[in-house]
């Protein structure tokens, strides 16, 4: 049954021209980062990802799954989503509860944060990889493995102590193990399926230059700015002619608030030597046009000016001429 989705997973990796992209897995995950401010005031966010797109939120007062799209309940049905969305909410009540009763017992400071990662990833090859990662005040804690709760080096003899306490309670450890094992592994490809077309949707990007002065005087920091563009593989350089410029910056690519990406590509020149680069976009949009923006705007004004110019001399040389002759 999983095969069936891996000319998916193929189609929806295969962003870029790069042949490895296909093996980058791809996963489902929920976070949540639980806030403990002192012994009465604690706070639970929640939240499910589909790599780096949110597909779902958690309403804290409420104790409610929000679905961000439209496809955001993949196959299940909604018996089994209001499950586990009564499950959660016992979770985050009990947990709560349990974390500040035992606060001083466990060794644990006021304030303190709790962040969890738990899903599982597709690979094309293997079988679905699950994960289940706890991190306290930003470090690594403890994490499940396999049937039972593990301290990772980082967590001391404080994280010893709290696994030994989990390992106790066979009940929790089953729910755990199925939600890794059966639940997502089961959940990513119908959502997957469910979320195709907004998946495989293809934005084309929209690009403009500008530049600013460098530290340097008489240097030039020249930017490449692409924006609104999906999926996310992409190729922005600044080239001279059909010349790669080596010095070209690449920062991280960024999300747009709609779920689109920005790109930012810098090149650091000369001033005088700016006229004649050109930033080149390549992307799965384009269908194999690149954009190309030329630098050195004004220059190509100035040649516009020209071809209008010299013909309406032209003109007015020969009106001349003819008024002579006659
Ligand atoms: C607990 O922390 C909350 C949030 O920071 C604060 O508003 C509240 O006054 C604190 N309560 C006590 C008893 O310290
Ligand atoms: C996982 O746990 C089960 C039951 O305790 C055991 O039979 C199995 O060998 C374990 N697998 C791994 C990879 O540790
Ligand atoms: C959802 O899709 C997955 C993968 O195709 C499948 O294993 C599962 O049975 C489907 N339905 C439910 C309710 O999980």
């Amino acid at each position: 049954m999983l095969l069936l989705q891996f000319p998916l997973l193929a189609v929806l990796l295969a962003g870029g021209d790069n042949a490895d992209v296909v093996q980058e897995p791809i996963s489902f995950y929920l976070i949540q980062i639980s806030s403990f401010a002192n012994q009465t005031w604690a706070q639970n966010q929640g939240s499910g990802w589909l790599d780096e797109l949110q597909t779902h939120g958690w309403e804290s007062e409420s104790g409610t799954i929000i679905f961000m799209h439209s496809w955001s309940k993949g196959n299940f049905s909604n018996e089994e989503l209001l499950d586990l969305e009564m499950l959660f909410r016992v979770y985050f009540i009990g947990l709560t509860r349990e974390i500040q009763d035992r606060a001083s017992q466990l060794q644990f400071i006021y304030p303190f944060d709790i962040q969890v990662k738990v899903g599982c990833e597709l690979h094309s090859k293997e079988s679905p990889k699950s994960f289940f990662q706890v991190a306290f005040d930003g470090s690594d804690f403890l994490s499940f493995q396999n049937t039972s709760w593990m301290p990772s080096p980082e967590g001391g003899s404080r994280a010893q102590n709290v696994c030994d306490l989990l390992n106790q309670y066979e009940g929790i450890k089953e729910i755990v193990y199925k939600l890794n094992r059966n639940t997502c592994p089961r959940f990513l490809p119908g959502l997957l399926d469910a979320g195709k077309m907004y998946l495989q949707r293809q934005v084309r990007p929209e690009a403009w230059l500008s530049s600013h002065p460098t530290l340097v005087s008489g240097r030039l920091s020249l930017v490449c700015h692409v924006s609104r563009f999906y999926p996310k593989p992409i190729w922005v350089t600044w080239m001279r002619g059909e010349e790669e410029q080596l010095g070209t910056k690449r920062d991280d690519i960024l999300p747009n608030a709609d779920g689109t990406w920005y790109l930012r590509v810098t090149l650091d020149v000369d001033a005088g030597e700016a006229a004649g680069l050109s930033c080149r976009v390549r992307h799965s949009s384009l269908g194999g046009q690149d954009i190309v923006l030329y630098w050195g705007h004004r220059l190509s004004m100035t040649f516009i000016s020209l071809i209008v110019i010299v013909p309406l001399i032209l003109l007015i040389v020969l009106v001349i001429w003819f008024k002579k002759r006659w």
